[in-house]
């Protein structure tokens, strides 16, 4: 298959809706990273999703929808209190990188849930993303559009560079503005944060008014066996071929340590301006103390490790509050729970 890559002008984006509809796939960008979308009530444009990507067939996908009308039909009728915190959260932060996990309804593909009884939902406020899925007029569920358990792509060339020959298109809208994939709250049973992202725990409780658990897979690795309560986070994921460890400490104590065990081939990934007080190679993610710069960054910066040979990567480690929470997850994931405390 021939994969076309072209800049998202209104005929394209016309094309990907026709090409949507008619049951394909095609690489669009969102405000979060870029998503391989297909029309979410045809299981079998779902199922060339899970093709192109290689991903587990037990892990559901995101439905995008570019209204609340969309939400009949994909979500069951949804009975109070929960009606009311879908409208809290939808007014708060929709559209926006947001994915909010309701009950099931029955205008939903049975492979976008993957078995389960739930459907993940989220109102993107990318305006191509917004456009397509109005071109094709249905919902269009979409995972990040990389090849399963390497970083999510940021760029359409980071797209091409996972999926040249496994699907018909690629829109390209530029580089992506948040960076990291949207943040996923379960309102099935308590609040409960399942992945961290832009929009914070404390915002959301903020609009719920009431506290958000933190789902406990996103700073620890599951143990065998184990059932997650969002599949994704069981599978290795965002992970470089470079072997990434986590130095948590301040600057001097991370220079001497890659110092102290820096092998030809190894890279420091490091904050912003960091560079000239390190001695190996660097790749930076965003400056030290600015979580949206490092989300925005992150994931790039993972890919050009791989792309600069690295063999392995010593990382500063970044915050968890707010949006470093988002960042933390994702580095943890990409090294493997590996974490040096210096
Ligand atoms: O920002 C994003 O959300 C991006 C863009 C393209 O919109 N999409 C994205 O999709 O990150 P994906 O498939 O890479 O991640 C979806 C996550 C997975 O961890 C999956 O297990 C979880 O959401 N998920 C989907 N449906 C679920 C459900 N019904 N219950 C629990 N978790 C669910
Ligand atoms: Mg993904």
């Amino acid at each position: 298959m021939q994969t076309l890559v072209t800049p998202a002008s209104p005929e394209a984006i016309r094309q990907a809706g026709q090409l949507l509809r008619q049951g394909q796939i095609a690489a669009i960008p969102t405000e979060t990273v870029y998503g391989i979308a297909a029309d979410a009530q045809n299981g079998g444009a779902v199922g060339k999703i899970f093709a192109a990507k290689g991903r587990p067939q037990d892990n559901p996908l995101i439905a995008h929808i570019d209204s609340l009308a969309m939400l009949d039909g994909l979500a069951a009728p949804l009975p109070d209190p929960l009606a009311g915190q879908v409208q809290a959260l939808a007014a708060a932060f929709w559209p926006g990188p947001l994915t909010v996990i309701l009950p099931r309804g029955p205008a939903v593909a049975d492979e976008v849930c993957a078995g389960l009884d739930t459907v993940a939902v989220r109102m993107p406020s990318h305006p191509v993303a917004r456009a397509v899925i109005a071109a094709c007029g249905r919902p269009l569920a979409a995972p990040s559009a990389n090849r399963s358990g390497s970083p999510s792509p940021t760029t359409a060339a980071d797209v091409l560079a996972d999926m040249d020959g496994r699907l018909p298109l690629i829109l390209d809208g530029g580089a992506c503005e948040v960076g990291v994939e949207s943040t996923v709250v379960t309102l099935v049973g308590a609040p409960t944060l399942l992945r961290p992202g832009f929009i914070t725990r404390e915002q959301l409780a903020a609009v719920l008014k009431t506290p958000v658990a933190l789902s406990p897979a996103i700073l620890e690795k599951l143990r065998e066996g184990e059932t997650a309560r969002s599949p994704g986070m069981k599978y290795k994921h965002y992970a470089p071929r470079a072997e990434v460890t986590i130095l948590q400490g301040g600057l001097e104590a991370f220079a001497a340590y890659a110092a102290a065990h820096g092998r030809p081939g190894d890279y420091c990934l490091c904050f912003a301006g960091e560079q000239a007080s390190l001695p190996l190679p660097c790749v930076a993610y965003g400056r030290a103390g600015h979580p949206e710069e490092q989300a925005r960054a992150l994931f790039r910066a993972l890919r050009a490790l791989d792309e600069a040979g690295a063999v392995r990567a010593f990382a500063r480690c970044p915050g968890q509050d707010g949006v470093g929470l988002a960042v933390y997850n994702r580095l943890l994931r990409a090294a493997a729970f590996r974490v040096v405390k210096l």
